[in-house]
């Protein structure tokens, strides 16, 4: 269903790979509710994913950029602002990577030139695209920044590994510039920290589907899905959420703040 709530507001979409992916459904929502976007992704992703398909369906124009080059990002800032005809209202940051989980290297024994990439492109890259729009002063009044963490930056999750340490490093960009930004453009900053969602940065976690049925029985909602994240972060755009700033906002069906369930309590308990 559309309620129109982005008629009129133009914006930037980071991290659209497949269908799947989490920055994807974003688009489809985005554009249902009436807003218009550059889709964005890094250079090698073009070649990887299903980019220009999604640029069909919603009618944008792809302006390709690696998240960790300044260049780029000015390039994709100026360009994007000539293409949609003005100053940017939303910016979904939808990117994460990690060379460590990716060759299986164990957290206690990183390849730290590998942890520094994942930490360019996963957190170090939400500073970058944000002191881009700030010092091009490319954001409308009330406009709205938003990226996606995971909630293992707040509690262990063993098999996350490096990456927990990058969404702790994410989480807190979002505070600082966006006090910044807040109190000199209007602008606002949140992170939301989503479930567990089968993609292909979700599946590269060690024993992910373990994982995703864990946190599925643990929360009374069950596992918020990329929809259901896309769904939220369009509240997010829009006016309705104007004063929502500097918060990791838990789309997690409950999870974060559950103890034990009895579902996974089930499973210890004797019933002889
Ligand atoms: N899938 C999950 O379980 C889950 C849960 C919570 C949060 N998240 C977060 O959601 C976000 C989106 O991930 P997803 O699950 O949709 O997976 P995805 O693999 O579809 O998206 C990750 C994106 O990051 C992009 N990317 C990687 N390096 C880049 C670079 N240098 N420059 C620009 N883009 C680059 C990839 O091309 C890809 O499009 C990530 O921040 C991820 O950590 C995912």
């Amino acid at each position: 269903m559309s309620y129109n709530l982005l008629k009129g507001k133009k914006g930037i979409i980071f991290g659209a790979l497949d269908e799947n992916s989490i920055a994807w459904k974003t688009a489809v929502r985005v554009h249902e509710e009436g807003g218009t976007f550059v889709l964005t992704n890094a250079p090698v992703a073009m070649r990887m994913g299903q980019i220009d398909e999604l640029a069909k369906i919603t009618g944008s124009q792809i302006i390709p950029a690696d998240a960790t080059s300044e260049e780029d990002l000015q390039n994709l800032v100026t360009q994007s602002m000539e293409i949609l005809g003005g100053k940017i209202d939303f910016v979904l940051h939808s990117i994460g990577m990690s060379i460590n989980v990716r060759k299986g290297n164990h957290y206690t024994n990183q390849n730290y030139a590998w942890t520094q990439k994942g930490t360019d492109v996963s957190a170090m890259s939400f500073h970058k695209v944000m002191q881009t729009l700030y010092k091009a002063d490319a954001m409308n009044e009330w406009g709205s920044i938003v990226a996606l963490t995971y909630m293992a930056s707040q509690r262990v999750f063993p098999d996350y590994n490096d990456m927990a340490d990058n969404k702790a490093y994410l989480e807190s960009v979002a505070r600082s510039f966006g006090y910044f930004f807040g109190r000199d453009k209007k602008v606002r900053v949140n992170t939301i920290s989503q479930s567990p969602t089968p993609t292909t940065a979700g599946s590269g976690v060690k024993g992910f589907d373990g994982f995703i049925a864990y946190a599925d029985k643990m929360s009374p909602l069950g596992n918020a899905t990329a929809m259901d994240c896309a769904n939220y972060t369009v509240t997010l755009f829009s006016d309705l959420t104007k004063r929502v700033t500097l918060q990791n906002l838990y789309n997690d069906g409950g999870f974060s703040n559950m103890g034990v369930s009895d579902a996974v309590m089930e499973i210890f308990v004797d019933n002889q």
